[in-house]
């Protein structure tokens, strides 16, 4: 499935030739990954593409904006007897950061998800730091349902990490 906001479009991984240096180089960016769990960075060509490639159980997109390649997209953790969703973020080019991209992008895949995929809760989880990021789930009508105390062990300390969810009653509201 396809999606096209304003200047934004959401293309399905696997339609479209992925640019794996280009990933490959957002994952050595450290303003990028800064907030991200080192198991979610992927530090070789091989990695990507089974990144890219695997399609268990989740959905991924490339975002598209003014038709150049600037991240990814995934509803992933699909579970269709909970019927639940995990969203996940990747905007590697960071001149694009605070536009309202990921915003924009993220109501495109709440929509995919109650819509078509009829889920009954969407879920983003993130660092307690990652103000951006919070930012957006509340900004997509998410709620802050916990704070895991020191649940992963990043740069020698424990930090938090914050759930968010928004479930299907939230969102039709
Ligand atoms: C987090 C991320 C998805 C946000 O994308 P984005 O397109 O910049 O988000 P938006 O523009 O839709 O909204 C972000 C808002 O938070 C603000 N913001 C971003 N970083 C911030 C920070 N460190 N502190 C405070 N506000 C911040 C932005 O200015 C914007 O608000 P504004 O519209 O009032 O200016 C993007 O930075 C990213 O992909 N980061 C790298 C990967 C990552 O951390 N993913 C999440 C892992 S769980």
């Amino acid at each position: 499935m396809f999606y096209k906001s304003n200047d934004i479009k959401l293309i399905p991984l696997t339609s479209f030739e992925v640019d794996y240096k280009k990933v490959l180089e957002w994952n050595q960016n450290y303003e990028v990954v800064k907030y991200m769990h080192a198991r979610k960075r992927y530090l070789c060509i091989d990695d990507i593409k089974e990144f890219v490639n695997d399609k268990n159980n989740k959905f991924r997109w490339g975002i598209h904006y003014k038709d150049e390649f600037i991240g990814i997209i995934s509803l992933q953790d699909i579970d269709h007897i909970d019927r639940v969703g995990d969203i996940a973020f990747l905007i590697g080019e960071t001149q694009y950061y605070g536009k309202g991209i990921a915003t924009e992008c993220g109501k495109l895949v709440l929509k995919h998800g109650f819509y078509i995929l009829n889920l009954n809760k969407i879920s983003l989880g993130c660092f307690a730091k990652n103000n951006g990021m919070c930012i957006v789930a509340e900004r997509l009508g998410m709620i802050l349902e916990g704070n895991l105390k020191e649940q992963v062990y990043f740069k020698n300390e424990y930090v938090n990490i914050f759930k968010f969810g928004i479930t299907r009653n939230q969102y039709y509201k």
